[in-house]
C-alpha cells in the first residue's frame, strides 16, 4: 500500500492530487508510475506461500491487486469519505460484483425504478435467475419505501440524480428507513460525483460509480469503483466475486482515472456552471416543453436538491420538446458541434434519446410506468465554451 503523501483532512482537490503517494518512493517521479505487470515474482517459494496464506503482505497477480489500482482506491475512498475503495473494470462491474457479494439466493433487493438501462436490466432480468428477488419501488415515495421493508430486504439500491430523468431520492431518509430494517444501502453517485454529493455522509453504506464518466472525465476509458466500510468492501475484494469473474480494472485505466481525479473538482464546477446556463437557455425557448435541471427555479425537488447537492446541479439536463420524439430527433440532427452519443462526464457535450438508446432495454411499458418518456432527451454538458454550446443549441432550436 502506498504511503500517504498528504493529510487526509486536506481539501478534496488536494487529496485528489497528493493523497497516498510520495515521489521519494519512486526516484522522485512526480506522478506515480503505472504498474504494467500481470504477475509478481516472490522472493522464495515460502514467501509466495505465505502471501497466499495471508501471513505476509505482497502482490501476487494482476487480477487480485495492482499498486496503480490501489492508489486510485485510496484517493476515491477519501473523496467519498469512505474507509475503503475497490476499483473495477467498469461501473457495471462495480454494481454487479457488489450485489453478487452481498446478495444471496433467497434475498430480496429493493431497487428504485429509474436507473441506467443496463443496471435496470441486471436487476430486472438477470439477477432474478440466481434466486434473488428484485422489488422495484418508487423511492421518491418514502411511504412506499417504508412499506417495502416488510419484505426484509438485504439491500436497497438507487441512483440520485437518476439517469435519465434527473429525479432525486432522499439519501438520508431512505438510509434511515433501511437501517432500521437492517438493509445495506447502495447509492450510485455517478451523476453527482463526490465533489457535489457524498452519500456515505448521509447514511448510505456503499457508493458505486461508473468511473467511465466524470472520474475519468475524458471519454477514453471504462472503469468503476465501490467505496464504503472495509467490512463491506473487503468481501468484494478478497478472493470473492470480483476476482472470480475477472472484473478487475486494468492498471492503465486506473492510471488514467488517477489523472482525471486531479482535475475532478475543477471540471465538475465547470460542468455545473455551463449546464446551468445551457438549461436556462433551453428553458426560455418556446420549442421546449420542460427542462429538468437541479438548480433551475422550477426543479420539482428543489429542497432535496439543495440538501444533497448544495448549489451545484452537475452536467446533466433532461429536456422535452414541443412536437415530442420527432422534434427531439430533429433537434439532435440539427446540432453541429454537440454530438449524439451515449455516456456523460466527458469534455465533449453529448446528447442522446434514452427511450431508443440507453434505456431501450426497458420495455415500452416499463418506461411508461416509470416516467422515462419517449419525448425525453438527455444532454450531458461538457467543457466547451458555454457561448459556443448555446450558439449550437439556438441554431438547432431554430430548425425544429
Ligand atoms: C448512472 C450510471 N451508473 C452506472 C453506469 C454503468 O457504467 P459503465 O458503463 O462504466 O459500466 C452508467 C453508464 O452509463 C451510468 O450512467
Amino acid at each position: 500500500m502506498p504511503k500517504h503523501g498528504t493529510n487526509r483532512k486536506a481539501g478534496a482537490a488536494t487529496r485528489a492530487i497528493h493523497l497516498g503517494y510520495d515521489p521519494a518512493e519512486f526516484r522522485g517521479a512526480l506522478t506515480m508510475p503505472m504498474f504494467l505487470t500481470s504477475t509478481y515474482a516472490f522472493e522464495t517459494a515460502q514467501h509466495g506461500a505465505n502471501i497466499f496464506a495471508g501471513e505476509a503482505q505482497g502482490y501476487v497477480y494482476g487480477r487480485t491487486k495492482n499498486p496503480t489500482q490501489e492508489l486510485l482506491e485510496v484517493r476515491m475512498a477519501s473523496l467519498e469519505s469512505a474507509e475503503a475503495g475497490l476499483a473495477m473494470a467498469s461501473g457495471i462491474a462495480a454494481i454487479t460484483t457488489t450485489v453478487f457479494t452481498h446478495g444471496k439466493s433467497g434475498d430480496t433487493i429493493l431497487v428504485d425504478q429509474v436507473l441506467y438501462g443496463c443496471t435496470f436490466a441486471f436487476f430486472a432480468r438477470e439477477i432474478t435467475e440466481f434466486g434473488i428477488t428484485t422489488v422495484f419501488v418508487d423511492m421518491t415515495d418514502l411511504k412506499a419505501v417504508e412499506d417495502a421493508m416488510k419484505a426484509s430486504p438485504r439491500m436497497v439500491f438507487f441512483e440520485t440524480p437518476a439517469n435519465p430523468t434527473m429525479r432525486m431520492v432522499d439519501i438520508e431518509a431512505v438510509s434511515n428507513i433501511a437501517r432500521k430494517a437492517g438493509a445495506i444501502v447502495v447509492v450510485d453517485n455517478t451523476f453527482a460525483t463526490p465533489i457535489i454529493q457524498r452519500p456515505l455522509e448521509m447514511g448510505a453504506d456503499l457508493v458505486v460509480h461508473s468511473a467511465t464518466k466524470f472520474l475519468g472525465g475524458h471519454g477514453d476509458l471504462l472503469g468503476g469503483i465501490v467505496c464504503g466500510s472495509s467490512e463491506l468492501v473487503n468481501p468484494i475484494r478478497g478472493r470473492g466475486i470480483r476476482v472470480l469473474t475477472g472484473a478487475t480494472i486494468s492498471p492503465f485505466n486506473a492510471f488514467q482515472i488517477l489523472r482525471g481525479l486531479k482535475t475532478l473538482k475543477l471540471r465538475v464546477n465547470a460542468h455545473s456552471q455551463s449546464a446551468r446556463l445551457v438549461a436556462e437557455n433551453l428553458a426560455q425557448s418556446e420549442k421546449t416543453t420542460s427542462v429538468i435541471y437541479p438548480t433551475l427555479p422550477d426543479y420539482p425537488q428543489q429542497e432535496l436538491a439543495a440538501k444533497q447537492m448544495g448549489d451545484q446541479g452537475g452536467a446533466i439536463i433532461a429536456v422535452r420538446f414541443d412536437g415530442g420524439v420527432e422534434a427531439g430527433h430533429r433537434f439532435i440532427n440539427a446540432l453541429d458541434m454537440i454530438k449524439c452519443a451515449v455516456s456523460l462526464g466527458d469534455a465533449e457535450t453529448l446528447v442522446q434519446h434514452p427511450a431508443s438508446m440507453t434505456h431501450s432495454i426497458y420495455t415500452p411499458e416499463e418506461r411508461a410506468m416509470f416516467g422515462i418518456d419517449d419525448d425525453l432527451l438527455r444532454i450531458a454538458v461538457g467543457l466547451e465554451e458555454v457561448e459556443d454550446l448555446n450558439t449550437d443549441i439556438d441554431n438547432a432550436l431554430s430548425q425544429i
